[in-house]
C-alpha cells in the first residue's frame, strides 16, 4: 500500500506505545523516539512511521513527499478537561483575586462560576458558538487536534442543552474531535444552598433527555468544600452510571473531602485536579484505575503552591494526563503547551511522561483510544509538527507557541501557526 503523504526528515518523532490499556505508573516514562524519521499518511490514517529514508513500497505515483528538517512531531495533542463553552468572561473579578480573595470566597459573594452562570443564560446560541469556536480556534493553533468540552455554566436544562449543542455543531463544523461532557453540577446556585438535593434530582431527570439526544458521554460533577459534597456527588454519578454514561468528578482541589474515593467506587474514567490528595486516596485510585487528570494551569493561575502530587500518583502505579482546564475563572488560557512545561517544571514529571499525558493517556482519558493517541498504523493521521530541534526544547522554551503545522485525519489544519480556511 503506498502513502498519500510522507513527511521526512523530522530531527525526532515521540512514538508512545499503547499497550491496550492506559500508560500506568512506570510505563509514563517509556516511550521510542525516532530520530531522522517519517510519517507516512494513507489519506485519513496512519500508515508507516520509521527513520532514515523511506521505504520504496511506500512510494506511489501519487505520493507527496515533504521534508521536515530541523523540526519534531508529536501525536496530536488531547486536551481533555476544558470548560469550553461560556459566556462573559471575569475579568472584573482579577483584582480581588489579586488582592487576595479565594476562588471560592469569590464564589460565595455570588462572583466566580455565578458570573459566568449569569452570562452564559443570557447569550444566544450563536454568541455562545461564535465565542467557543475562537477559543477552540486557538487550542489547534497550539497544536491540539481533540478536545474534551463541558457543559455546566447553564444548571437549567435550557442552558446546558444549549451549550453541550454549541459543542455539536463544532464537532460537526471544525477539523477537530470534540468529545462533550454534561457537567450541570458545577455550582450551587444560591436558591440551593441551604438544600441541594433538590438540584440534584433536577439534574437526574435531565440525565435521559442528554442521552436521547446524544449531547454527551461523560458525566462530571463538582466535588469541593462549598460545592457538591462527596455523598450528593455519588448520587449524582450513581444515576449517570445507570444511565450508560461514563464517569469523571472534580476531586480534591481546595479541600479533600471524598471525591477521589467516590470516583474509585463508581469506576469512573478520571479523577480531575487532584491538588490536595490524600496519599490513602491516590493509591484508592491507582487500585481503581481511574485516571488522575492534572491541572497544573488551574493551580498557577490561581496562585497556590498546592501543584498535585504526579510523582506520587506514579509511584503508586496510577495513569495520569496534564490538561488546561480551559475556563473563564479559575484557568483563562488555552495553550496545552504552557501546561506541559508547567508538568515538567512544577510536577516534576519527565518529557517523557509529559509527552504520554498528553497524548495516549488523554485519548484513554476520553475514551478515544481506538482511534488517536499514538501513531500506530491504522489510527487517524493526526500529527503536531513543532518548530524545535528536539522534544525537550520544547518543554525548557516555555510560554511560547512553538507548533508550527498540525494535521488532522490527514489534512492540513494549522501552516504557519494559523487556521487553514478552506
Ligand atoms: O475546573 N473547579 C471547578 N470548575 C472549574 C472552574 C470553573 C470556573 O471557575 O469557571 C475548574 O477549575
Ligand atoms: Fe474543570
Amino acid at each position: 500500500m503506498t502513502a498519500t503523504l510522507i513527511l521526512t526528515h523530522f530531527n525526532e518523532l515521540f512514538v508512545p506505545n499503547d499497550p491496550g490499556h492506559p500508560l500506568r505508573g512506570k510505563e509514563m516514562n517509556e516511550a521510542t523516539v525516532l530520530k531522522d524519521a517519517y510519517v507516512a499518511f494513507q489519506d485519513d490514517k496512519i500508515l508507516a512511521i520509521g527513520e532514515g529514508e523511506v521505504p520504496a513500497e511506500l512510494i506511489g505515483p501519487k505520493t507527496k513527499i515533504e521534508e521536515r528538517r530541523g523540526m519534531v512531531a508529536t501525536p496530536g495533542l488531547i486536551d481533555c478537561h476544558t470548560h469550553l463553552v461560556y459566556g462573559g468572561s471575569r475579568e472584573h473579578e482579577f483584582s480581588k483575586k489579586l488582592n487576595g480573595m479565594s476562588y471560592l470566597d469569590i464564589l460565595a459573594e455570588g462572583g466566580g462560576i455565578l458570573s459566568t452562570l449569569k452570562a452564559t443564560r443570557e447569550s444566544s446560541f450563536e454568541t455562545l458558538y461564535d465565542k467557543s469556536k475562537d477559543l477552540l480556534e486557538q487550542m489547534m493553533i497550539h497544536g491540539v487536534t481533540t478536545v474534551e468540552a463541558k457543559s455546566g455554566y447553564g444548571l437549567n436544562w435550557e442552558t446546558e442543552k444549549r451549550q453541550l449543542e454549541v459543542v455539536k455543531k463544532l464537532n460537526e463544523d471544525l477539523p477537530v474531535d470534540l468529545v462533550s461532557t454534561f457537567m450541570a453540577a458545577h455550582v450551587i446556585p444560591p436558591e440551593y444552598k441551604e438544600n441541594p438535593d433538590p438540584l440534584i434530582d433536577e439534574i437526574i431527570t435531565m440525565l435521559p433527555k442528554i442521552k436521547e439526544e446524544n449531547l454527551a458521554e461523560f458525566v462530571d460533577v463538582f466535588c469541593d468544600a462549598g460545592v457538591y459534597t462527596a455523598e450528593q456527588s455519588k448520587r449524582l454519578l450513581e444515576a449517570a452510571k445507570k444511565e450508560g454514561f461514563a464517569l469523571r468528578i472534580h476531586a480534591d482541589e481546595i479541600e479533600s473531602i471524598g471525591g477521589s474515593t467516590v470516583a474509585a467506587e463508581l469506576g469512573a474514567t478520571s479523577a480531575e485536579h487532584l491538588m490536595v490528595i490524600t496519599d490513602e486516596d491516590i493509591q484508592k485510585l491507582a487500585d481503581a484505575h481511574v485516571i488522575g487528570n492534572l491541572l497544573p494551569a488551574t493551580t498557577f493561575s490561581l496562585m497556590e503552591d498546592t501543584y498535585a502530587p504526579a510523582r506520587k500518583m506514579m509511584d503508586a502505579g496510577m495513569a495520569i494526563t496534564i490538561t488546561t482546564d480551559s475556563n473563564p475563572g479559575s484557568c483563562p488560557m488555552a495553550n496545552l503547551q504552557f501546561v506541559m512545561q508547567l508538568g515538567c517544571l512544577y510536577l516534576r514529571m519527565t518529557p517523557t511522561e509529559v509527552y504520554n499525558a498528553v497524548t495516549i493517556n488523554a485519548a484513554y482519558s476520553v475514551h478515544r483510544e481506538k482511534t488517536v493517541g499514538s501513531l500506530d498504523k491504522g489510527k487517524n493521521a493526526d500529527l503536531t509538527v513543532f518548530a524545535v530541534p528536539n522534544l525537550d526544547y520544547l518543554l525548557y522554551y516555555f510560554a511560547t507557541n512553538h507548533a508550527a503545522e498540525v494535521y488532522k485525519n490527514g489534512k492540513c489544519i494549522v501552516k504557519d501557526r494559523q487556521i487553514v480556511r478552506a
